[in-house]
């Protein structure tokens, strides 16, 4: 069996790193796809799937969770509509050191290549490892000229206007030495008082907090306004180089010292050091030195300091044989862990989280930790009143890392998981392959509501004009909205004394009010799909809910429908699961949805409020309805989402692979494997033009006919 098919549960750890790297690199791939091209190639649910797989791959494997992880990624990843830079020469990657002997392996490995003498000291230059993120600065006669982002190493992203809003990067070098062409290589990263600035600032405006530096600076780096890098307070210490026009010195130091001359900052603490003696000690020091420091660092670098020994030692593979990473352990402490709550996230995740005897840790106090979920709990058997050693490791949320169990108190029970979600009081359940606990409150569990009604009214659900997430998180707290359905009393509660009168408050105006309450108005009327989308049913996204509103038709139809499939093996959920495109996990979040009584009431006042219209049937008459249609390359005319949307309003399938029930493949540009497919298949290939003039009735243009596909 392969690592794509294995269950999380099933997986080997090898196997499990394997997968977060294939789910890191395909989630991202069908982001670009998503938000840069909005060309998706995946429904909703399928997508969704691929998010919850990472996820209770990463509950199961804490350790193995990525720097990429696409669970680190909160809303539209950083756009990559940076241009490409390709660069002069590879960014390297380093190999690790995990204590002293790895170490003097390192320094064996060196004196055995260079064939050195036993009495033959190897200088080399440690300086603390920023846990950054690196960049590339071209320098055309002193003057920033391009500046790039790492990327794979081979190719970077194009982000000069954002790092040159970084205070301590020269935009211009200072001395009368400065080579023509200079390479500077370094690491972008944020001060922790920054950091902690800028969360607590993010905190009083009500938006999340980051979770760690490191992040904090890689997605800062890459905002297409760079306004919004200038915020995050970003720097630049300098560590190398790339292209140069002219040697730049004998040795590592003294190219530094030149880099420190010309304006870059360097980090603390470097040195040179003789011999494996005065590197370990090196590395002990600034060990001890990193709570103190202000940027976090998690090891120290050894380069070799000569530079023709540099050259000579060259890269095997992806990293110098000239430098060595010596990383230290994940710092950790001893404390009590008094208790464990359950803290319910936006989305509805239940978090076990320890609440701990304050202790210091790496420089700061922690006094709670994430448990990740409760299979973590289980396997370490933790429990309130234990003793636990914690550690930081990266991430500013610290974790707990086991038991203490001589010191565990003599009553101490298991941990036993709840299946209520402690907000709401709603079942809480866990599906199968998932190791995160779910509260199914949805829109009455407080720690939902808000993001539940933002869902409500965004573009593509009620799409309210003047009711953003602003408002309504506003109208939340004031209690003016708790529910989908107060949005539509708003304008017959407004000057109640429960709710004075919105055009009177701080922000708002009488027009402003007025035209708020008639887009309410617009909106009472809406048709099955939107609504359905707007309920915000796990795994039902737009696609879902499209195939939802054809197959059913009207609301009552609808509810009444989900009602009976309630019933296992009944006919009703036989039909739901038979559609197309909704396979049992989908069905049974959506039954599950209806079934739960306050959803029903949250529907029963909806509907009492509401005109929600009959799906619209496609026209029948259509000539490709009742055909199926797979997109395949770039369009020209429209993005790949109006194409779809346009052919299922004309009664066609939009099918996102080919096979012999395809009847029209529809060839854009650069069209790959699909179109191969369809004419290994012998599937009528189409140009898009030659498609739009078939869907129009039209007989094709001509040179399609044969079916090159290309008009
Ligand atoms: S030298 C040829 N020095 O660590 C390798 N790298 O794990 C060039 N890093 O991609 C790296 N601090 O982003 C070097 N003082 C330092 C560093 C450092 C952080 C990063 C760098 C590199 C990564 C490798």
């Amino acid at each position: 069996m392969n690592d794509e098919t294995t269950a999380p549960e099933a997986l080997t750890r090898d196997a499990a790193a394997r997968e977060l790297e294939r789910l890191a690199r395909e989630i991202a791939r069908h982001d670009l796809l998503y938000y840069d091209d909005s060309a998706p190639e995946l429904s909703d649910a399928e997508y969704d799937l691929l998010r919850r797989r990472n996820e209770a791959i990463e509950a199961r494997f804490p350790d193995l969770k990525r720097a990429d992880s696409p669970s680190e990624r909160v809303g539209a990843p950083p756009s990559s509509s940076f241009a490409k830079v390709r660069h002069s020469r590879p960014m390297l990657s380093l190999g690790n050191a995990l204590n002293d002997d790895d170490l003097a392996e390192f320094e064996g490995r060196v004196r055995r290549f260079l064939n050195l003498g036993d009495d033959e000291p190897v200088v080399l230059y440690g300086e603390p490892k920023i846990d950054g993120l690196s960049a590339t600065l071209h320098y055309h006669d002193g003057k920033l000229v391009l500046g790039a982002t790492r990327g794979d190493g081979e190719t970077g992203e194009d982000v000069t206007a954002n790092l040159k809003t970084l205070r301590d990067l020269p935009h211009a070098l200072t001395g009368d030495d400065v080579p023509e062409r200079l390479e500077v290589r370094g690491e972008v990263y944020i001060g922790l008082k920054d950091f902690a600035a800028l969360n607590r600032e993010r905190e009083a405006a009500g938006e999340e907090a980051f979770v760690n530096p490191r992040n904090t600076a890689s997605g800062g780096l890459r905002q297409i306004d760079t306004a919004l890098t200038a915020k995050r307070r970003l720097r630049f210490f300098a560590h190398g180089w790339g292209e140069v026009s002219e040697p730049l010195g004998e040795r590592q130091e003294d190219v530094l010292a030149r880099l420190d001359a010309w304006g870059f900052a360097l980090a603390p603490l470097a040195r040179r050091c003789t011999g494996l003696e005065e590197a370990r000690a090196l590395h002990r020091k600034i060990e001890a030195a990193r709570p103190k420091l202000d940027f976090e660092i998690d090891g120290v670098v050894f380069k070799v300091d000569r530079l023709d020994w540099q050259q000579r030692l060259g890269a095997a593979g992806r990293a110098p044989r000239w430098a060595i990473a010596y990383k230290f352990p994940a710092e950790q402490a001893e404390t009590v862990l008094h208790r464990i709550s359950i803290s319910v996230g936006r989305t509805g995740a239940l978090t076990p989280v320890a609440a701990l005897e304050p202790v210091h840790v790496g420089g700061v106090t922690v006094s709670r930790a994430t448990l990740h979920n409760e299979d973590e709990i289980a396997r370490k058997d933790i429990r309130a009143g234990d003793t636990v050693v914690v550690q930081r490791a990266g991430d500013v949320i610290p974790q707990v890392v086991r038991v203490i169990e001589e010191r565990r108190p003599t009553q101490s029970k298991p941990f036993v998981p709840s299946d209520v979600c402690p907000e709401c009081g709603s079942h809480a359940v866990r599906e199968e392959g998932e190791a995160v606990r779910r509260c199914t409150g949805g829109l009455v569990c407080p720690a939902q509501a808000v993001e539940r009604l933002r869902h409500f009214v965004a573009r593509d659900a009620f799409d309210i004009e003047g009711l953003g997430a602003k408002q309504i998180e506003a109208f939340y707290a004031e209690g003016r909205v708790r529910s989908p359905a107060d949005i539509f009393d708003l304008e017959t509660k407004d000057g109640t004394e429960e709710f004075p009168k919105l055009a009177e408050r701080e922000g708002w105006g009488e027009t402003s009010a007025a035209n708020l309450f008639s887009a309410i108005e617009a909106r009472r009327r809406i048709t099955l799909d939107r609504f359905i989308h707007a309920l915000g049913i796990r795994h039902a996204g737009q696609t879902t809910a499209r195939l939802l509103a054809r197959r059913y038709g009207t609301v009552e139809e609808w509810r009444a429908a989900m009602d009976a499939a309630s019933e296992p093996e009944s006919e009703s959920l036989e039909a739901l699961t038979d559609v197309d495109g909704i396979g049992p996990v989908v069905a049974n979040a959506i039954v599950e949805f209806v079934a739960e009584p306050r959803n029903g009431e949250i529907l029963d006042a909806l509907c009492e409020r509401l005109d929600i219209e009959p799906f619209e049937a496609p026209a029948a008459d259509s000539p490709v309805a009742g055909k199926t249609v797979v997109f395949t390359g770039k369009l020209k005319r429209m993005t790949r989402q109006e194409a779809k949307a346009r052919a299922e309003a004309l009664g066609a399938q939009v099918a996102g692979s080919v096979s012999k029930a395809t009847d029209y493949v529809v060839a854009g540009e650069d069209a790959g494997s699909k179109l191969k497919r369809a004419e290994a298949l012998g599937v009528t290939v189409l140009s898009e033009d030659a498609w739009l003039a078939v869907a129009a009735g039209e007989a094709p243009p001509a040179a399609d006919e044969d079916g090159d596909g290309d008009g």
